[in-house]
């Protein structure tokens, strides 16, 4: 199994380009299926789970073309609505192809995802809205398999999910007749889902402050698209808090600051220098860095998926900081692996109270999923000295050409077997 060896203390200088946004792709990826036709996207993100995401829609029938960050997906020949249990296993989003295959097929069959490193993370809200678009849904040998044609419906979610808002968004296109979801994700990947589907003919129109859509069935999409992903806002939430950490200067260039409001905000609160351009910001570490809390939640809040990262920062902030997980209240495996460091932090249910310490030491550590996995990295830059980050497939799945993009700017990281 793959490691980083990496040898941390220096500091960290000069540009990085980040990548389109894994979570974004991924569901307008599984999208191609509902209308046959070529679809051509760009700026993917060349990854594990984007892998993992054509390998399914190769199963489901399509033929794909993957070069150069440039997506070529040919939905004519699908004819498989199957989701297998070995490709859902590896990655939960696989299940973004259960709205699709039922708009298309009337029917899929999709391996009902298991709990995952932090916890339990359910898949009711899809299934009982589904179901109430008139789906019928049986589980047969951990299989969830539903059959029927979909009509418009008012669906209100009972928490926001992003991954049942898209799921539902995409069932809804062509179905017959309006379907009104509230309490629904507003997140920019969402946005980016929506965007695609209207650009290929869907009808849905977005009420953002109300997290609503309004989706009226069409008949029929265009086929034919070509469409840019947006950067991944959660690969550069890292890098900022990795140069806040490790110390030194950065810009980071293909963002959207909008969608990085509350990072930025934090980051001001922590005493870091940021100035921010129309697709890049500049940011340069400074001292001593001030304990700031944060508290997950939805869109435009501060994202569950940056929380390991910020954990990080606040282990050498001067003072205790405190972190409240609210959307995956068990997501805090890294918690473990980060005391190895010297970090001092306290689990109480679903907060960490982080104690700021002088330095981190180095250790050797592993990954537990793909944040956790980033948080871990940034910590070893850190540390003086060499720490070991073993299990790194994790972080395969969500950071494109780490090693290169740290590399480049000055960190000693390597890659070994
Ligand atoms: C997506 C992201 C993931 C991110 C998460 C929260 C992708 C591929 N993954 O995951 O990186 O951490 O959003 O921003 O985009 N829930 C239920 N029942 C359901 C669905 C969700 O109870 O049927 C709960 C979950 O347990 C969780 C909350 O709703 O507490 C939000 O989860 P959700 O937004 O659905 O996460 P994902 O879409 O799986």
């Amino acid at each position: 199994m793959d490691k980083f060896i990496i040898n941390g203390g220096r500091k960290i200088f000069g540009e990085v380009t980040i990548s389109g946004s894994k979570n974004a792709v991924l569901p307008i990826m599984a999208a191609t299926i509902i209308e046959p036709g070529i679809y051509t996207i760009k700026n993917v993100p060349i990854l594990r789970d984007t892998v993992t995401m054509a390998r399914l829609l190769e199963i489901i029938g399509a033929k794909i073309t993957f070069s150069d960050n440039q997506l070529i997906i040919d939905s004519n020949n699908c004819n498989n609505p199957i989701a297998p249990y070995d490709l859902v296993k590896t990655m939960r989003a696989s299940f973004y192809v259960l709205g699709p295959l039922l708009s298309r097929f009337n029917e899929a069959t999709v391996s009902l995802p298991g709990g995952c490193a932090w916890g339990p993370r359910p898949v009711d809200f899809h299934l009982k809205a589904l179901k109430e678009m008139g789906a019928k849904v049986n589980l047969d040998y951990g299989n969830i398999v539903i059959t029927g044609s979909l009509k418009g419906s008012n669906i209100k979610f009972k928490k926001i999910s992003v991954g049942a808002t898209g799921n539902i968004i995409m069932a809804a296109v062509k179905a017959d007749g309006i379907t009104v979801i509230e309490n629904a994700s507003v997140e920019p990947e969402i946005i980016n889902l929506v965007d695609f589907l209207n650009n290929i003919g869907a009808d849905i129109k977005v009420f953002k402050d109300k997290n609503r859509y309004v989706v009226a069935g069409v008949d029929k999409l265009n086929c034919l698209s070509e469409y840019e992903v947006i950067p991944d806002r959660i690969e550069a939430g890292t890098y900022m808090i990795a140069v806040a950490l490790i110390g030194g200067k950065i810009t980071i260039n293909n963002i959207i600051p909008n969608h990085l409001q509350i990072v930025i905000d934090k980051m001001l609160d922590a005493g870091v220098m940021i100035n921010v351009a129309d697709q890049s910001l500049t940011i340069e570490s400074s001292q001593p860095i001030k304990p700031v809390n944060i508290t997950t939640s939805e869109y435009p809040g501060f994202p569950t998926d940056l929380q390991a990262q910020w954990m990080v920062l606040m282990t050498l902030a001067k003072g205790e900081s405190k972190i409240t997980e609210n959307i995956y209240k068990d997501r805090f495996t890294h918690i473990a692996e980060l005391k190895r460091f010297g970090c001092i932090i306290r689990l109480e249910e679903n907060c960490a109270f982080i104690t700021g310490v002088d330095k981190l030491k180095s250790a050797p550590v592993m990954s537990t999923d793909i944040r956790a996995s980033a948080s871990l990295v940034i910590a070893a830059l850190k540390a003086k000295g060499e720490s070991e980050v073993s299990r790194i497939y994790h972080l395969d799945r969500g950071y494109e050409n780490i090693v290169d993009k740290f590399g480049q700017l000055g960190a000693n990281i390597k890659r070994v077997k």
